[in-house]
């Protein structure tokens, strides 16, 4: 009972993540049909967005190891799945990371190759949840 609590409350930090992943490079995108740099503040999301993608993915962890004693088994395409999301993750948090401490990567040229990766970084993490849910 607890721990569902625990796995709620950890799926509400993911849920929240995976809205910022994806919605804050979508907004970036439209952002860039009418001005030339994107404001700051969406890089900002997104990298919070993956720390907490991150951090949340640990928690779930985290919350079967305390409460059963041992971590679920996962293997086949449903790893593939967890690989692929956590491979996102880093990737997208390096990207927005560079964008946020290296000015260099706020070029103009620069952010049509950039918000476009991080959205279909976003997409593909959203896609393999779907896997790791019901092949896992
Ligand atoms: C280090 C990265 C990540 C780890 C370790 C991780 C881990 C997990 C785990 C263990 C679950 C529970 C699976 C289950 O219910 O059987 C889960 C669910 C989920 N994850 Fe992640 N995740 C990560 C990144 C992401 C990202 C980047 C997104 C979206 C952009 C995402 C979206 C979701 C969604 C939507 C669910 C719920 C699936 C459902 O129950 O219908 N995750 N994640």
């Amino acid at each position: 009972m607890a721990a569902d609590y625990a796995y709620a409350l950890v799926q509400v930090a993911h849920n929240v993540g995976a809205v910022a992943v994806v919605g804050s490079p979508a907004a970036a995108g439209l952002w860039m049909r009418e001005q030339r740099t994107v404001p700051v503040v969406l890089a900002w999301f997104t990298a919070s967005g993956w720390m907490i993608q991150i951090f949340s993915g640990i928690g779930f962890g985290l919350t079967s190891y305390l409460s059963r004693g041992e971590l679920p088994e996962v293997t086949g395409v449903a790893l593939f799945a967890l690989y692929l999301k956590i491979g996102c993750a880093t990737t997208g948090l390096a990207l927005a990371g560079f964008y946020l401490l290296a000015p260099l990567w706020r070029r103009e040229q620069t952010q049509h190759g950039l918000w476009p990766s991080l959205f279909f970084a976003g997409i593909a993490a959203l896609s393999g949840a779907a896997f790791l849910r019901w092949l896992g």
